[in-house]
């Protein structure tokens, strides 16, 4: 049988420190009113001190590693998506395998905004399925405090911080990422970025001063995009892999708005029950969103589970996987 890459381990970290919306209140003008009904959002995890997203995603891999009772001398290979790296450069891959101490493994950034975890899952994938690594190690990890303006209410009741990792390992029982079915469109740029930082226009003064260097989103615009394409593309997958919504065991959204995780369901056909939300505890932690779902649920998987993964983000960037659950 062919190897497949499954899924053995599932680690995750949430910073201690938490942003309510009573918090938020008092920094913006907005209400937890608001915030609720239009994100389903209630508090948000952020990394405070002189840490980057290596922190998060260091701590997701050692979770994980004691799960399975491994060391980081067994990882072949770090895949870390992030939308913000601890530096411009060296990858924070690089710094992650140095905390950990994963002297075996080489490794690199994968930048994808909010898809950057189904990017970097499926592109894990390939190195087990040739049969080429034993063990991969997928991150999902940002520290999105780090580039968001707190004077801007349009944005920053949205995102928080924390990180996500899975294990990829061969498997020869059809278990593992099974499919996938990846989209980006660079025309969406305009609509979600960061205006300054990049080759294009480096940080100075003026940047700075002009707040380029934070989050930029035109909301309702997003909002429409991810609407119809995260559901496009989770029922195209369905259909790809003759999946009617009763063999379908848990959707796994990215956690935006609530509101699109609801609709996308609906499009599915999946029941409410069987779509795994936790955005009003974390907020959207951009890579991290879709580990952290699967880390909180892992107990409820059963082996043999189909479960879809879904997102949509900047770029645009958006896609869908099909996991087949154990190990
Ligand atoms: O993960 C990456 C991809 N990102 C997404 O998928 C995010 C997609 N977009 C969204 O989730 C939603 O568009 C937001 C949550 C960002 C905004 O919700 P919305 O329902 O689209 O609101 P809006 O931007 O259309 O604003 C509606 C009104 C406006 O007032 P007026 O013009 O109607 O008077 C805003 O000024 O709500 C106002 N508003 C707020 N009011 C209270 C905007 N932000 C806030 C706020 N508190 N925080």
């Amino acid at each position: 049988m062919k190897t497949t890459a499954a899924i053995t381990a599932v680690g995750a970290y949430l910073p201690d420190d938490i942003l309510t919306n009573q918090d938020l209140e008092k920094m913006v003008d907005t209400t937890n009113d608001w915030i609720l009904e239009r994100t389903g959002i209630q508090e948000r995890h952020i990394l405070k001190g002189p840490y980057g997203t290596s922190t998060l995603a260091a701590r997701a891999i050692q979770s994980l590693l004691q799960q399975r009772n491994l060391s980081p001398l067994d990882i072949d290979l770090i895949i870390v998506a992030t939308t913000t790296p601890d530096m411009m450069f060296p990858a924070t891959a690089n710094v992650v395998g140095d905390m950990i101490g994963a002297k075996n493994a080489w490794g690199f950034d994968l930048q994808a905004a909010c898809s950057g975890f189904i990017y970097a899952l499926s592109t894990g994938a390939q190195f087990i399925e040739t049969g080429r690594y034993k063990k991969v190690v997928v991150v999902g990890a940002d520290k999105m405090s780090s580039i968001i303006d707190y004077e801007d209410r349009n944005t920053c009741i949205i995102f928080g911080d924390g990180g996500g990792a899975v294990l990829l390992e061969p498997n020869y029982e059809g278990l593992g990422v099974l499919d996938f079915i990846l989209h980006s469109d660079g025309a969406g740029r305009e609509f979600l970025h960061m205006k300054a930082g990049g080759s294009m226009k480096p940080a100075s003064l003026e940047t700075v001063r002009n707040k380029e260097h934070y989050v930029y989103q035109e909301g309702k615009t997003v909002f429409k995009f991810a609407v119809t394409n995260m559901a496009d593309v989770a029922v195209k997958i369905m259909e790809k892999n003759n999946l009617g919504p009763d063999d379908i065991a848990w959707l796994v959204p990215h956690q935006a708005n609530k509101r699109i995780i609801d609709s996308t369901g609906q499009r599915m056909g999946i029941p409410p029950e069987k779509v795994i939300v936790n955005i009003q505890k974390y907020g959207n932690t951009t890579s991290g969103t879709i580990p952290i779902c699967l880390f909180e649920w892992k107990d409820k998987f059963k082996k043999g589970d189909n479960l879809i993964l879904a997102s949509f983000g900047g770029g645009f960037t958006w896609g869908a996987v099909y996991v087949k659950w154990g190990c």
